[in-house]
């Protein structure tokens, strides 16, 4: 972990009509860290994401990337620049193949059908979808829908990757895949921002975990600093905290 400075979100807001989903959060994350972010439900994570790739604008603070603002950029240019991400609620075309949907994706790095396949073709291999590629993204179950969308996400070739409640609704077999290819991921060189219900996996898979609640910090360190911090436990009584 050498370059700091790889990614910094500063003093981020984000109003939605009066309502201050975010208020001034700002974190680092350094180059091959696997980074949590968790909160309570609503407390601004997808938000964060969000304003990360650009999907709703600031309403104020700035976003850094490899030391440069990446603020006002399109979302498209952002996902050039090296910045990837999934979506909790999943997207896929649902009428296009598994293949065919990475391919979409691929496209952001090359110009022919065939680079485009050939690359979707090694994402698919990478994240064990190989054998469902004919398939309508449609007729897959949610842990093959989940898989869809993380490889969605690596077909653009990312140098950090948003993953957003990739293991939500996954049995405990599927959850350990998941583990085991976020740490693959990882140990391709990819930077990993990680937001996640489930505190098994969160706490066992990051290197720092920073902790939300209505919009705010309110805890940032190594996952047992975090796990054991007064108010994120106070934040979480009454949700599940397993
Ligand atoms: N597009 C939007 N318009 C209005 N309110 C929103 C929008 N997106 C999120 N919010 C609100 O912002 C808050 C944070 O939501 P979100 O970031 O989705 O929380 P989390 O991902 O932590 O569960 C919630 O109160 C939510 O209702
Ligand atoms: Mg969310």
């Amino acid at each position: 972990m050498l370059a700091v400075n790889f990614f910094a979100i500063k003093d981020i807001s984000k109003n939605f009509g009066g309502l201050m989903a975010l208020a001034g959060v700002s974190f680092q994350v350094e180059r091959g860290e696997i980074f949590g972010l968790i909160g309570p439900n609503g407390s601004g994570k997808t938000t964060i994401f969000n304003l990360i790739n650009q999907y709703i604008p600031l309403t104020s603070g700035d976003i850094l990337f490899k030391g440069k603002s990446i603020k006002g950029m399109k979302t498209h240019q952002i996902c050039h620049l090296g910045v990837a991400r999934t979506f909790q609620v999943v997207k896929p075309l649902k009428r296009m193949t598994v293949l065919e949907n990475v391919m979409a994706s691929a496209f952001c790095r090359v110009n022919s059908l065939k680079e485009a396949e050939k690359l979707a073709l090694e994402t698919l291999d990478f994240s064990n979808l190989l054998p469902e590629k004919d398939k309508p993204a449609k007729s897959l179950p949610i842990a093959g829908r989940k898989r869809l969308e993380i490889s969605r996400a690596l077909a653009t070739k990312p140098e950090l990757l948003l993953l957003d409640e990739t293991a939500a609704g996954l049995n405990p077999a599927e959850l350990d895949e998941t583990m085991e290819l976020i740490r693959r991921i990882r140990d391709r060189g990819v930077t990993i921002i990680i937001v996640e219900h489930i505190m098994k996996l969160i706490m066992s898979i990051s290197h720092r975990v920073h902790a939300i609640n209505y919009g705010q910090t309110i805890a940032e360190g190594t996952p047992e600093e975090v796990a054991n911090n007064k108010e994120v436990i106070e934040a979480y009584l009454g949700e599940s905290y397993t």
